[in-house]
Protein backbone atom coordinates (compact mmCIF):
# COMPACT_ATOMS: atom_id res chain seq x y z
CA UNK A 1 0.00 0.00 0.00
CA UNK A 2 1.45 3.32 -1.15
CA UNK A 3 -0.37 5.64 1.19
CA UNK A 4 -1.28 6.75 4.53
CA UNK A 5 -4.55 5.90 4.49
CA UNK A 6 -5.36 4.43 8.15
CA UNK A 7 -1.89 3.98 8.34
CA UNK A 8 0.86 6.05 10.34
CA UNK A 9 3.74 8.59 8.63
CA UNK A 10 6.91 7.60 9.62
CA UNK A 11 9.28 10.21 8.86
CA UNK A 12 13.04 9.06 8.93
CA UNK A 13 16.04 11.24 7.82
CA UNK A 14 19.40 12.71 8.75
CA UNK A 15 20.01 14.70 11.89
CA UNK A 16 18.92 18.20 10.74
CA UNK A 17 16.86 17.53 8.21
CA UNK A 18 13.92 19.13 9.69
CA UNK A 19 11.92 15.39 10.32
CA UNK A 20 10.31 17.53 13.65
CA UNK A 21 9.12 20.55 12.17
CA UNK A 22 7.41 18.80 8.97
CA UNK A 23 6.46 16.07 11.06
CA UNK A 24 4.62 18.69 13.22
CA UNK A 25 3.00 20.70 10.42
CA UNK A 26 1.84 17.15 8.62
CA UNK A 27 -0.01 15.74 11.37
CA UNK A 28 -1.86 19.62 11.84
CA UNK A 29 -2.55 19.21 7.97
CA UNK A 30 -3.98 15.57 8.77
CA UNK A 31 -5.78 16.24 11.46
CA UNK A 32 -3.08 13.50 13.28
CA UNK A 33 -1.49 13.29 16.62
CA UNK A 34 2.27 14.09 16.83
CA UNK A 35 4.84 11.82 17.92
CA UNK A 36 8.58 12.56 18.34
CA UNK A 37 10.67 9.48 18.91
CA UNK A 38 13.64 11.46 20.05
CA UNK A 39 10.84 12.80 22.99
CA UNK A 40 9.34 9.74 23.80
CA UNK A 41 12.87 8.15 24.63
CA UNK A 42 14.03 11.04 26.35
CA UNK A 43 10.79 10.31 28.64
CA UNK A 44 12.16 7.07 29.89
CA UNK A 45 15.71 7.54 30.30
CA UNK A 46 16.21 11.27 30.63
CA UNK A 47 18.62 13.43 28.10
CA UNK A 48 19.70 11.54 25.29
CA UNK A 49 23.33 13.02 24.95
CA UNK A 50 23.64 11.98 28.47
CA UNK A 51 21.97 8.07 27.84
CA UNK A 52 24.45 8.07 25.01
CA UNK A 53 27.80 8.97 26.32
CA UNK A 54 27.03 6.42 29.76
CA UNK A 55 25.75 3.67 27.77
CA UNK A 56 27.41 3.85 24.59
CA UNK A 57 25.09 2.97 21.15
CA UNK A 58 24.06 -0.16 21.04
CA UNK A 59 22.45 0.33 24.53
CA UNK A 60 20.72 3.66 22.82
CA UNK A 61 19.73 1.65 20.04
CA UNK A 62 18.30 -1.14 21.96
CA UNK A 63 15.90 1.73 23.62
CA UNK A 64 15.04 3.33 20.89
CA UNK A 65 13.96 0.16 19.15
CA UNK A 66 11.65 -0.60 22.88
CA UNK A 67 9.99 2.74 22.23
CA UNK A 68 9.22 2.88 18.94
CA UNK A 69 7.50 -1.00 18.55
CA UNK A 70 4.66 0.16 20.87
CA UNK A 71 4.31 3.41 19.00
CA UNK A 72 3.93 1.42 15.74
CA UNK A 73 1.42 -0.57 17.40
CA UNK A 74 -1.36 2.26 18.09
CA UNK A 75 -4.57 1.75 16.58
CA UNK A 76 -4.99 5.21 15.55
CA UNK A 77 -2.97 6.40 12.85
CA UNK A 78 -0.54 9.38 13.78
CA UNK A 79 2.55 10.73 12.20
CA UNK A 80 5.95 9.65 13.45
CA UNK A 81 9.54 11.70 13.39
CA UNK A 82 11.77 8.94 14.08
CA UNK A 83 15.93 9.18 14.72
CA UNK A 84 18.41 9.48 12.25
CA UNK A 85 19.57 6.05 12.99
CA UNK A 86 16.42 4.19 12.38
CA UNK A 87 16.98 3.01 9.05
CA UNK A 88 14.56 -0.29 8.87
CA UNK A 89 11.31 -1.80 6.68
CA UNK A 90 8.14 -0.42 8.81
CA UNK A 91 5.76 -0.82 5.86
CA UNK A 92 3.37 -3.03 7.90
CA UNK A 93 2.78 -0.71 10.08
CA UNK A 94 3.79 3.32 8.21
CA UNK A 95 4.07 4.90 5.44
CA UNK A 96 7.85 5.88 5.20
CA UNK A 97 9.03 9.11 4.19
CA UNK A 98 12.20 10.22 3.68
CA UNK A 99 13.24 14.08 4.54
CA UNK A 100 15.35 15.06 1.98
CA UNK A 101 18.41 17.39 3.36
CA UNK A 102 21.78 18.59 1.69
CA UNK A 103 24.86 17.63 3.77
CA UNK A 104 25.47 21.54 4.37
CA UNK A 105 22.00 22.47 5.44
CA UNK A 106 21.68 19.40 7.98
CA UNK A 107 25.32 20.04 9.46
CA UNK A 108 24.48 24.09 9.88
CA UNK A 109 21.46 23.09 12.22
CA UNK A 110 23.11 20.69 14.13
CA UNK A 111 26.74 21.43 14.17
CA UNK A 112 26.63 23.16 17.63
CA UNK A 113 23.33 21.56 19.21
CA UNK A 114 26.29 18.88 21.17
CA UNK A 115 24.35 15.65 19.45
CA UNK A 116 26.18 12.65 20.24
CA UNK A 117 27.08 12.13 16.36
CA UNK A 118 27.58 15.51 15.55
CA UNK A 119 30.54 16.46 17.24
CA UNK A 120 33.01 15.73 14.65
CA UNK A 121 32.51 17.68 10.79
CA UNK A 122 33.86 14.79 9.21
CA UNK A 123 32.59 11.86 11.19
CA UNK A 124 29.15 13.74 10.42
CA UNK A 125 29.91 13.45 6.46
CA UNK A 126 30.88 10.17 6.38
CA UNK A 127 27.95 9.29 8.42
CA UNK A 128 25.72 11.41 6.19
CA UNK A 129 26.72 9.70 3.12
CA UNK A 130 26.84 5.94 4.78
CA UNK A 131 23.03 6.31 5.35
CA UNK A 132 22.17 8.41 2.43
CA UNK A 133 21.39 5.08 0.33
CA UNK A 134 19.81 3.09 3.06
CA UNK A 135 17.57 5.74 3.83
CA UNK A 136 16.16 4.81 0.30
CA UNK A 137 16.28 1.79 0.24
CA UNK A 138 13.61 1.50 2.82
CA UNK A 139 11.46 4.84 2.20
CA UNK A 140 7.95 4.66 0.25
CA UNK A 141 9.28 8.50 -0.82
CA UNK A 142 11.89 11.03 -0.21
CA UNK A 143 9.93 14.32 0.47
CA UNK A 144 11.35 18.12 0.67
CA UNK A 145 8.46 19.82 1.46
CA UNK A 146 5.09 20.39 3.33
CA UNK A 147 3.18 19.44 0.16
CA UNK A 148 5.36 16.79 -0.70
CA UNK A 149 4.64 15.51 2.32
CA UNK A 150 0.75 15.71 2.32
CA UNK A 151 0.88 14.26 -1.60
CA UNK A 152 2.85 11.27 -0.67
CA UNK A 153 0.54 10.96 2.39
CA UNK A 154 -2.15 10.41 -0.43
CA UNK A 155 -0.56 8.41 -3.04
CA UNK A 156 0.16 11.18 -5.17
CA UNK A 157 3.07 11.96 -7.21
CA UNK A 158 3.76 15.17 -8.88
CA UNK A 159 6.71 15.44 -11.49
CA UNK A 160 6.79 16.70 -15.29
CA UNK A 161 7.93 13.99 -17.36
CA UNK A 162 6.50 11.11 -14.61
CA UNK A 163 4.56 9.90 -17.81
CA UNK A 164 8.25 8.12 -18.57
CA UNK A 165 8.73 6.37 -16.23
CA UNK A 166 4.78 5.12 -15.34
CA UNK A 167 6.33 1.45 -14.64
CA UNK A 168 8.00 2.44 -11.91
CA UNK A 169 4.99 3.37 -9.69
CA UNK A 170 2.52 1.35 -10.46
CA UNK A 171 2.44 -1.66 -8.60
CA UNK A 172 1.33 -5.53 -10.09
CA UNK A 173 2.29 -7.70 -11.81
CA UNK A 174 -0.27 -7.36 -14.36
CA UNK A 175 -1.47 -4.07 -15.78
CA UNK A 176 -4.83 -3.04 -17.82
CA UNK A 177 -4.36 0.40 -19.34
CA UNK A 178 -7.66 2.36 -19.76
CA UNK A 179 -7.83 5.41 -21.71
CA UNK A 180 -10.65 7.85 -24.04
CA UNK A 181 -10.22 7.58 -28.03
CA UNK A 182 -8.60 11.42 -27.88
CA UNK A 183 -5.85 10.92 -25.34
CA UNK A 184 -5.11 7.22 -26.63
CA UNK A 185 -3.94 9.16 -29.78
CA UNK A 186 -2.24 11.79 -27.86
CA UNK A 187 -0.38 9.87 -24.81
CA UNK A 188 -1.28 5.96 -25.34
CA UNK A 189 1.84 4.99 -26.92
CA UNK A 190 3.87 6.43 -24.19
CA UNK A 191 1.96 5.00 -21.44
CA UNK A 192 2.30 1.63 -23.36
CA UNK A 193 6.23 2.12 -23.60
CA UNK A 194 6.16 3.03 -20.07
CA UNK A 195 4.39 -0.16 -18.57
CA UNK A 196 6.01 -2.55 -21.00
CA UNK A 197 5.65 -6.47 -20.98
CA UNK A 198 3.04 -5.93 -17.54
CA UNK A 199 0.74 -4.26 -19.96
CA UNK A 200 -2.21 -7.06 -20.59
CA UNK A 201 -4.60 -5.23 -21.91
CA UNK A 202 -5.82 -1.67 -23.28
CA UNK A 203 -9.29 -0.67 -23.56
CA UNK A 204 -10.81 2.69 -25.20
CA UNK A 205 -14.36 4.62 -23.84
CA UNK A 206 -15.70 6.85 -25.40
CA UNK A 207 -14.52 10.87 -24.57
CA UNK A 208 -16.09 13.27 -22.46
CA UNK A 209 -19.15 12.04 -20.36
CA UNK A 210 -20.43 9.09 -23.09
CA UNK A 211 -18.12 7.31 -20.53
CA UNK A 212 -19.75 7.55 -17.43
CA UNK A 213 -22.59 5.51 -18.23
CA UNK A 214 -23.64 2.18 -16.81
CA UNK A 215 -23.58 0.84 -20.42
CA UNK A 216 -19.74 1.68 -20.90
CA UNK A 217 -18.53 0.72 -17.55
CA UNK A 218 -20.26 -2.88 -18.39
CA UNK A 219 -18.51 -3.37 -21.19
CA UNK A 220 -15.47 -2.85 -19.73
CA UNK A 221 -15.91 -4.91 -16.68
CA UNK A 222 -16.84 -7.42 -19.54
CA UNK A 223 -13.39 -6.87 -21.39
CA UNK A 224 -11.49 -6.74 -18.51
CA UNK A 225 -8.93 -9.97 -18.03
CA UNK A 226 -7.31 -9.22 -14.60
CA UNK A 227 -7.23 -11.28 -11.36
CA UNK A 228 -6.86 -9.80 -8.18
CA UNK A 229 -3.31 -9.14 -8.08
CA UNK A 230 -3.48 -6.82 -11.53
CA UNK A 231 -3.82 -2.92 -12.21
CA UNK A 232 -6.19 -0.35 -13.47
CA UNK A 233 -4.23 2.41 -14.53
CA UNK A 234 -6.53 5.27 -16.01
CA UNK A 235 -5.54 7.54 -18.76
CA UNK A 236 -7.20 10.54 -19.05
CA UNK A 237 -9.44 13.79 -17.65
CA UNK A 238 -12.13 13.03 -14.81
CA UNK A 239 -14.35 10.82 -17.11
CA UNK A 240 -11.97 8.33 -17.30
CA UNK A 241 -10.72 8.09 -14.25
CA UNK A 242 -14.03 8.10 -12.93
CA UNK A 243 -15.03 4.92 -14.65
CA UNK A 244 -12.31 3.31 -14.83
CA UNK A 245 -11.59 4.61 -10.85
CA UNK A 246 -15.73 2.81 -10.66
CA UNK A 247 -14.76 -0.37 -12.82
CA UNK A 248 -11.26 -1.21 -10.45
CA UNK A 249 -13.68 -0.73 -7.32
CA UNK A 250 -15.82 -3.36 -8.54
CA UNK A 251 -14.14 -6.33 -10.51
CA UNK A 252 -13.65 -8.99 -8.49
CA UNK A 253 -14.91 -6.94 -5.99
CA UNK A 254 -11.89 -4.60 -5.54
CA UNK A 255 -8.71 -4.51 -7.70
CA UNK A 256 -6.10 -1.66 -7.58
CA UNK A 257 -5.70 1.18 -9.80
CA UNK A 258 -3.53 3.72 -10.60
CA UNK A 259 -4.94 7.56 -11.61
CA UNK A 260 -2.96 9.30 -14.31
CA UNK A 261 -4.83 12.29 -14.87
CA UNK A 262 -4.14 14.20 -18.49
CA UNK A 263 -6.74 17.26 -17.42
CA UNK A 264 -6.64 20.35 -15.19
CA UNK A 265 -9.85 19.18 -13.78
CA UNK A 266 -8.43 15.66 -13.35
CA UNK A 267 -4.95 16.66 -11.96
CA UNK A 268 -6.18 19.28 -9.65
CA UNK A 269 -9.60 17.54 -8.40
CA UNK A 270 -11.20 14.15 -10.40
CA UNK A 271 -8.11 11.66 -9.90
CA UNK A 272 -7.43 12.62 -6.01
CA UNK A 273 -9.66 11.15 -3.04
CA UNK A 274 -10.83 7.63 -4.39
CA UNK A 275 -14.73 9.27 -5.64
CA UNK A 276 -15.37 7.06 -8.60
CA UNK A 277 -18.73 7.62 -10.62
CA UNK A 278 -20.97 6.95 -13.44
CA UNK A 279 -23.96 9.20 -14.26
CA UNK A 280 -27.55 7.63 -14.80
CA UNK A 281 -30.48 9.20 -16.23
CA UNK A 282 -31.63 10.14 -12.61
CA UNK A 283 -28.64 12.40 -12.20
CA UNK A 284 -25.04 12.99 -12.23
CA UNK A 285 -22.67 10.50 -10.28
CA UNK A 286 -25.63 8.68 -8.46
CA UNK A 287 -23.37 5.01 -8.84
CA UNK A 288 -20.17 4.96 -7.19
CA UNK A 289 -17.29 4.00 -5.18
CA UNK A 290 -15.04 5.38 -2.80
CA UNK A 291 -11.93 3.37 -3.99
CA UNK A 292 -8.73 5.58 -3.42
CA UNK A 293 -6.19 5.04 -6.32
CA UNK A 294 -3.53 3.16 -4.99
CA UNK A 295 -1.49 5.77 -6.73
CA UNK A 296 -1.76 9.17 -8.61
CA UNK A 297 0.42 9.94 -11.14
CA UNK A 298 0.28 13.66 -12.23
CA UNK A 299 2.28 14.82 -15.26
CA UNK A 300 1.77 18.46 -15.32
CA UNK A 301 3.57 18.53 -18.82
CA UNK A 302 0.35 16.21 -20.46
CA UNK A 303 -1.78 19.37 -20.28
CA UNK A 304 0.03 20.98 -23.06
CA UNK A 305 -2.01 19.86 -25.58
CA UNK A 306 -5.35 20.24 -23.68
CA UNK A 307 -7.91 22.58 -25.60
CA UNK A 308 -8.29 25.93 -24.39
CA UNK A 309 -12.40 25.41 -23.82
CA UNK A 310 -10.87 22.28 -21.02
CA UNK A 311 -8.49 24.42 -19.37
CA UNK A 312 -10.63 26.59 -18.50
CA UNK A 313 -12.36 24.12 -16.57
CA UNK A 314 -9.40 23.26 -14.17
CA UNK A 315 -8.90 27.14 -13.63
CA UNK A 316 -12.60 27.46 -12.12
CA UNK A 317 -11.26 24.71 -10.06
CA UNK A 318 -7.45 26.30 -9.11
CA UNK A 319 -9.65 29.63 -8.15
CA UNK A 320 -11.80 27.28 -5.57
CA UNK A 321 -9.11 25.84 -4.39
CA UNK A 322 -6.96 28.96 -4.21
CA UNK A 323 -10.05 30.76 -2.16
CA UNK A 324 -10.34 27.65 -0.14
CA UNK A 325 -7.06 27.25 0.90
CA UNK A 326 -6.77 31.39 1.38
CA UNK A 327 -3.98 32.03 -1.10
CA UNK A 328 -3.95 33.00 -4.66
CA UNK A 329 -2.99 29.93 -5.74
CA UNK A 330 -4.09 30.65 -9.71
CA UNK A 331 -0.99 33.10 -9.77
CA UNK A 332 1.61 30.50 -9.82
CA UNK A 333 3.06 28.91 -12.40
CA UNK A 334 1.29 26.03 -13.83
CA UNK A 335 3.19 23.30 -12.68
CA UNK A 336 2.99 24.61 -8.99
CA UNK A 337 -0.80 25.61 -9.19
CA UNK A 338 -1.40 22.02 -10.22
CA UNK A 339 0.73 20.47 -7.13
CA UNK A 340 -0.31 22.56 -4.41
CA UNK A 341 -4.12 22.56 -5.70
CA UNK A 342 -3.60 18.38 -5.59
CA UNK A 343 -2.08 18.25 -2.26
CA UNK A 344 -4.89 21.31 -0.94
CA UNK A 345 -6.99 18.06 -2.08
CA UNK A 346 -5.17 15.11 -0.79
CA UNK A 347 -5.11 16.71 2.91
CA UNK A 348 -8.92 17.55 2.77
CA UNK A 349 -9.74 14.01 1.52
CA UNK A 350 -7.05 12.14 4.03
CA UNK A 351 -9.02 13.79 7.04
CA UNK A 352 -12.12 13.12 5.73
CA UNK A 353 -11.81 10.17 2.71
CA UNK A 354 -15.32 9.06 2.71
CA UNK A 355 -16.79 12.49 3.46
CA UNK A 356 -18.72 12.41 6.09
CA UNK A 357 -18.33 16.21 7.03
CA UNK A 358 -15.17 18.49 6.15
CA UNK A 359 -15.00 17.13 2.56
CA UNK A 360 -18.17 19.32 1.60
CA UNK A 361 -16.11 22.38 1.89
CA UNK A 362 -14.91 21.11 -1.57
CA UNK A 363 -18.46 21.59 -3.49
CA UNK A 364 -17.92 25.98 -2.85
CA UNK A 365 -19.68 27.53 -5.62
CA UNK A 366 -20.83 23.86 -6.76
CA UNK A 367 -24.30 24.01 -5.58
CA UNK A 368 -24.76 27.19 -7.75
CA UNK A 369 -22.98 25.54 -10.79
CA UNK A 370 -24.88 22.46 -10.94
CA UNK A 371 -28.27 24.43 -11.18
CA UNK A 372 -26.83 26.33 -13.56
CA UNK A 373 -25.95 23.47 -15.62
CA UNK A 374 -29.29 21.18 -14.91
CA UNK A 375 -30.87 24.76 -15.95
CA UNK A 376 -29.43 24.84 -19.17
CA UNK A 377 -29.64 21.23 -20.33
CA UNK A 378 -26.01 20.72 -20.11
CA UNK A 379 -25.16 23.12 -22.18
CA UNK A 380 -23.07 25.60 -20.04
CA UNK A 381 -19.70 23.81 -19.67
CA UNK A 382 -18.72 23.37 -16.19
CA UNK A 383 -15.95 25.96 -15.48
CA UNK A 384 -18.38 28.42 -16.91
CA UNK A 385 -20.52 27.02 -14.25
CA UNK A 386 -18.52 26.89 -11.19
CA UNK A 387 -17.08 30.22 -11.98
CA UNK A 388 -20.55 31.82 -11.80
CA UNK A 389 -21.15 29.64 -8.64
CA UNK A 390 -17.89 31.17 -6.92
CA UNK A 391 -19.44 34.65 -7.58
CA UNK A 392 -22.41 33.57 -5.80
CA UNK A 393 -20.90 31.71 -2.48
CA UNK A 394 -18.39 34.84 -1.97
CA UNK A 395 -21.71 37.27 -3.08
CA UNK A 396 -23.65 34.97 -0.35
CA UNK A 397 -20.73 35.40 2.39
CA UNK A 398 -20.28 38.76 2.19
CA UNK A 399 -16.64 38.85 0.47
CA UNK A 400 -15.50 40.82 -2.91
CA UNK A 401 -15.49 38.52 -5.79
CA UNK A 402 -12.72 40.56 -7.72
CA UNK A 403 -10.47 37.45 -7.99
CA UNK A 404 -13.01 35.45 -9.66
CA UNK A 405 -13.96 38.14 -12.03
CA UNK A 406 -9.88 38.72 -12.62
CA UNK A 407 -9.08 35.08 -13.71
CA UNK A 408 -12.01 33.75 -14.47
CA UNK A 409 -14.00 36.39 -16.08
CA UNK A 410 -17.76 34.52 -15.68
CA UNK A 411 -20.75 36.23 -17.94
CA UNK A 412 -24.52 35.71 -16.82
CA UNK A 413 -25.80 32.69 -18.50
CA UNK A 414 -29.74 31.83 -20.15
CA UNK A 415 -30.62 29.42 -18.21
CA UNK A 416 -34.30 28.36 -17.18
CA UNK A 417 -34.61 29.66 -14.43
CA UNK A 418 -37.17 27.67 -12.17
CA UNK A 419 -35.34 24.27 -13.71
CA UNK A 420 -32.31 26.13 -11.78
CA UNK A 421 -33.90 26.65 -8.46
CA UNK A 422 -35.66 22.70 -8.88
CA UNK A 423 -31.86 21.70 -8.87
CA UNK A 424 -30.37 23.89 -6.41
CA UNK A 425 -33.46 22.98 -3.74
CA UNK A 426 -32.34 19.17 -4.86
CA UNK A 427 -28.72 19.46 -4.75
CA UNK A 428 -28.54 22.23 -1.74
CA UNK A 429 -28.80 18.78 0.77
CA UNK A 430 -30.27 19.74 3.99
CA UNK A 431 -30.49 22.85 3.09
CA UNK A 432 -26.74 23.54 3.36
CA UNK A 433 -24.39 25.86 1.65
CA UNK A 434 -20.34 25.85 1.55
CA UNK A 435 -19.46 29.54 1.93
CA UNK A 436 -16.05 31.85 3.11
CA UNK A 437 -15.95 33.20 6.54
CA UNK A 438 -12.83 34.80 5.07
CA UNK A 439 -10.51 33.34 2.14
CA UNK A 440 -9.07 30.09 3.93
CA UNK A 441 -12.12 29.58 6.62
CA UNK A 442 -14.78 27.85 4.61
CA UNK A 443 -17.95 26.73 6.50
CA UNK A 444 -20.77 24.92 5.86
CA UNK A 445 -24.08 26.51 6.60
CA UNK A 446 -27.38 25.78 7.15
CA UNK A 447 -29.03 29.47 7.54
CA UNK A 448 -29.13 31.46 4.54
CA UNK A 449 -32.61 32.44 3.96
CA UNK A 450 -33.90 30.82 0.61
CA UNK A 451 -34.48 34.65 -0.56
CA UNK A 452 -30.83 35.21 -0.47
CA UNK A 453 -30.34 32.10 -2.35
CA UNK A 454 -32.69 32.80 -5.17
CA UNK A 455 -31.29 36.83 -5.37
CA UNK A 456 -27.95 35.01 -5.90
CA UNK A 457 -28.67 32.61 -8.13
CA UNK A 458 -30.69 34.93 -10.31
CA UNK A 459 -27.55 37.21 -10.60
CA UNK A 460 -25.76 34.53 -12.62
CA UNK A 461 -28.93 34.34 -15.07
CA UNK A 462 -29.19 36.36 -18.29
CA UNK A 463 -32.64 38.00 -18.88
N1 LIG B 1 -14.19 11.93 -8.74
C1 LIG B 1 -14.09 13.19 -8.43
O1 LIG B 1 -13.75 13.54 -7.29
C2 LIG B 1 -14.40 14.22 -9.47
C3 LIG B 1 -14.07 15.56 -9.23
C4 LIG B 1 -14.31 16.49 -10.22
C5 LIG B 1 -14.84 16.09 -11.44
N2 LIG B 1 -15.16 14.78 -11.62
C6 LIG B 1 -15.74 14.33 -12.89
O2 LIG B 1 -14.82 14.59 -13.93
C7 LIG B 1 -15.54 14.70 -15.14
C8 LIG B 1 -14.95 15.83 -15.95
O3 LIG B 1 -13.59 15.57 -16.17
P1 LIG B 1 -12.71 16.44 -17.18
O4 LIG B 1 -13.08 17.84 -17.05
O5 LIG B 1 -11.31 16.03 -16.98
O6 LIG B 1 -13.26 16.00 -18.60
P2 LIG B 1 -13.05 14.74 -19.59
O7 LIG B 1 -12.50 13.58 -18.92
O8 LIG B 1 -14.32 14.60 -20.30
O9 LIG B 1 -11.96 15.31 -20.61
C9 LIG B 1 -12.31 16.43 -21.40
C10 LIG B 1 -11.89 16.25 -22.85
O10 LIG B 1 -10.50 16.50 -22.97
C11 LIG B 1 -9.86 15.43 -23.67
N3 LIG B 1 -8.51 15.35 -23.11
C12 LIG B 1 -8.17 14.88 -21.92
N4 LIG B 1 -6.86 15.07 -21.67
C13 LIG B 1 -6.37 15.68 -22.76
C14 LIG B 1 -5.06 16.16 -23.13
N5 LIG B 1 -4.04 16.11 -22.27
N6 LIG B 1 -4.92 16.72 -24.33
C15 LIG B 1 -5.98 16.83 -25.18
N7 LIG B 1 -7.21 16.42 -24.89
C16 LIG B 1 -7.40 15.86 -23.70
C17 LIG B 1 -10.73 14.25 -23.42
O11 LIG B 1 -10.59 13.28 -24.41
C18 LIG B 1 -12.13 14.86 -23.41
O12 LIG B 1 -12.59 14.99 -24.74
C19 LIG B 1 -16.99 14.87 -14.79
O13 LIG B 1 -17.70 13.72 -15.13
C20 LIG B 1 -16.98 15.06 -13.28
O14 LIG B 1 -18.12 14.51 -12.66
C21 LIG B 1 -14.93 13.85 -10.67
Amino acid sequence: VATALGRHVALIGFMGAGKTTLGRELAARLGREFVDLDDEIERRVGPIGEFFDRMGEAAFREVEAATLQPLLERRVPTVLALGGGVIRDLREWALTLLVDVRLEDAWERVRDTGRPLARDDDAFRQLFYQRATRYREVADAAVTDLEDAVLAAGGVHVETGALERLGEFVPGSAVALVSDRHVAGIYGADAQLALGARLVSTHELPPGGEAKTLASAERLLNDLKLDRRGTVVALGGGCVTDVAGFVAATHLRGVPWVAVPTTLVGQVDAAIGGKTGLDTPAGKNRIGAFHWPERTIIDPALLATLPERERRNGLAEVVKTGLLAGEPLWELPEPEQVRRCAAFKTAVCLRDPTEQGERAILNLGHTFAHALEAGSGYTVPHGEAVALGLRAALRLSGLPTSDVDAVLRPEPVRVDRERARRALAADKKGGRLVLLEAPGKPTVTAGVPIADVHAALDELIAE
